[in-house]
């Protein structure tokens, strides 16, 4: 038999994005977990998210410890996203109304849960999970550049404004990723999280 090269699995490119954030040194084994509890589709959300994640990290000077937990927790911050309402109640036990409504507010702190059971113990990236759903503080550099991925990677065709600015100015980005999900939420009647509220109350103070 010729020379066919055989896949290494731990370094297993998840799409066709060539090495891709799953090749990162460390990094594989947490893709390949992430990937087997999620659809095709969700997991291709997921690496876009890691692989613009990773772009505003360096394009911000993140240091490399703050990079590799910006694209560790890109990796498993949708972990949950795709389990069933009780069990995402059972990981991320409703404490709030608005989450006894819509279970899938849970997802984010669900997924924290998920990832600290597999021995995940950085507080900054299980901070980054969590807060992908209802926001971080501004200042949380890597939970800001984790949120602003999701929110505006490619696939979802919505926010290119959102991404080419947190390529320059991560803040700012992440200030006007906030206030269009809170504008869209209201928009819409939903209810808006209180975090994410105060959040947005804290980044745009003027604004009513
Ligand atoms: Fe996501």
């Amino acid at each position: 038999m010729p020379n066919d090269p055989v896949p290494d699995p731990a370094s297993d490119s998840p799409t066709a994005h060539g090495a891709g954030p799953c090749a990162r040194h460390g990094i594989a084994p947490w893709c390949r977990r992430v990937r087997q509890r999620l659809t095709p589709e969700r997991w291709a959300h997921v690496v876009r998210v890691a692989e613009l994640a990773e772009r505003i990290a360096r394009a911000n000077r993140f240091t490399e410890d703050e990079l590799r937990d910006t694209v560790l927790a890109a990796v498993l911050h949708d972990a949950a996203r795709d389990l069933e309402d009780d069990r995402l109640a059972e990981l991320a036990p409703p404490e709030r109304p608005e989450e006894r409504a819509h279970p899938m507010i849970l997802h984010g702190r669900a997924a924290r849960a998920l990832a600290a059971s597999w021995g995940i113990d950085a507080p900054r990236v299980l901070g980054a999970i969590e807060g992908h759903v209802a926001g971080v503080a501004p200042d949380d550099r890597v939970g800001t550049a984790v949120y602003v991925a999701d929110v505006s990677e490619p696939g979802r065709g919505v926010n290119a404004d959102v991404r080419e600015l947190a390529l320059h100015d991560l803040r700012s980005a992440y200030a006007t990723a906030v206030r269009r999900k809170v504008d869209h939420l209201r928009a819409c009647g939903k209810p808006v999280h209180p975090t994410t509220l105060e959040v947005h109350d804290s980044l745009v103070p003027d604004r009513s």
